[in-house]
């Protein structure tokens, strides 16, 4: 089984980062599984939570985020191997030794803010595609840590990756973030979008009436698909999000009665995925093996459809973005972006270039 999950609310704060940690920890150290949480977030929240600042901050300074992968491959037309900015040996659970991550940086913004510029969505959807096929393809399980709000990015990894899953706080404002969500969802379905896992009520209080009215209201709907129990609101939870060296157990992190609700929301997730379509079955636009143009207009390939390449709303049409010839690469060729090779390409194997010395909190080639 191999699935990429984008986990996402435009919500914020409803605990999409802290989810995501959790949900990688416990699937490593319970279940073995490979798994690579990619931080989609300039915030870089995930990134630090599952290693020292110093180590974050030498990796950001050193250029291996996904910022640095982003720019190369979108804004400059480069090829780069993303498995130079996937880093190892992370993650303070002992026994949660099969955790990956793709780092960010603040300057996620600012590359985002460029392709906008640039009008080069296009080419970023392309190279998320892409980058989704592979990574798919290495490890068991991919967790995409999106930020709240809905930034071209994050719509890229919606409509590239397999699932997604909403955390949610049982509160009005929280479930209005949903709606905006589902809202945005049904918005060019022609142009794919990844299928509903589930919506996980998180921080619930199960002392308060308006948790259990708003947790019932959002379990009665069968469109949510709401995982069977909610996550309560537990200081543990909280203390998990702080890297600590040396590394402890799982059970001493993720101990009691939080650590049997994560131990409870993986194996439903593993459930729900081996119940799943797998993405080509769905219908959806497999991913393409695809080449990306080098800059400038004269070198670009032939259009190949005129599909909107961002979301338009009903009504204002001008403000889509239209592939145009520079963005949209053709089908069925080699990317130029993975012409590098991987290493590594077989599940459980992955060697990663880029590995974090939690002691030190140096960065090891
Ligand atoms: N079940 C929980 N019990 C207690 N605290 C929690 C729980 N889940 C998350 N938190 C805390 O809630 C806060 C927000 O969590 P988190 O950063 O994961 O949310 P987020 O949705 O990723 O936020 P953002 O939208 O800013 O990325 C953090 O302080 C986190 O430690
Ligand atoms: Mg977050």
């Amino acid at each position: 089984m191999h699935a990429s999950i984008a986990v996402m609310n435009t919500k914020g704060g409803v605990g999409k980062s802290t989810l995501v940690l959790a949900l990688a920890e416990t699937l490593s150290a319970n279940h073995g599984k490979t798994v690579l949480v990619i931080d989609s977030d300039a915030q870089a929240s995930v990134s630090s939570m599952l290693m020292t600042i110093n180590s974050l901050h030498r990796l950001q300074t050193d250029g291996l985020t996904i910022v640095d992968f982003l720019v190369a491959t979108v804004l400059n037309g480069e090829s780069a191997a993303w498995s130079k900015f996937v880093v190892g040996n992370v993650s303070d659970v002992d026994d949660a030794r099969s955790v990956y991550v793709l780092p960010s940086d603040m300057q996620l913004t600012l590359f985002e803010r460029e392709v906008s510029k640039e009008s080069l969505h296009g080419r970023l959807r392309t190279v998320i595609s892409q980058l989704l096929a592979e990574v798919t393809s290495i490890f068991d399980i991919v967790l995409i840590d999106c930020p709240p709000g809905l930034s071209v990015l994050t719509e890229c990894w919606l409509r590239e990756a397999d699932y997604h899953i909403s955390p949610t706080k049982a509160d009005y404002v929280s479930v209005c973030g949903l709606e905006v969500f589902r809202r945005f969802k049904s918005l060019n379905p022609e142009m794919g979008f990844a299928e509903n896992l589930g919506v996980i009520v998180n921080m619930k209080d199960h002392s308060s009436t308006s948790d259990n009215e708003y947790h019932r209201w959002l379990a009665d709907n069968p469109e949510n698909r709401c995982f069977t129990d909610a996550v309560p609101r537990m200081g543990s939870l909280q203390d998990a999000a702080r890297f600590r060296s040396p590394d402890r157990s799982f059970m001493a992190k993720y101990p009691g009665q939080i650590g049997a609700a994560v131990k409870a929301l993986a194996a439903e997730v593993l459930v729900r995925l081996a119940a799943g379509k797998p993405r080509e079955m769905r219908g959806k636009r497999a991913a393409q093996p695809t080449v990306l143009p080098p800059s400038g207009p004269a070198a670009a390939p032939a259009v190949a459809d005129s599909m909107p390449l961002t979301t338009t709303i009903a009504g204002h049409e001008t403000i889509a973005a239209t592939a145009d010839a520079a963005d949209v690469v053709p089908a069925n060729v080699v990317p130029a972006n993975v012409a590098e090779p991987v290493p590594a390409s077989v599940p459980g194997t992955f060697a990663p270039q880029v590995v974090v010395s939690k002691a030190a909190a140096q960065v090891e080639p």
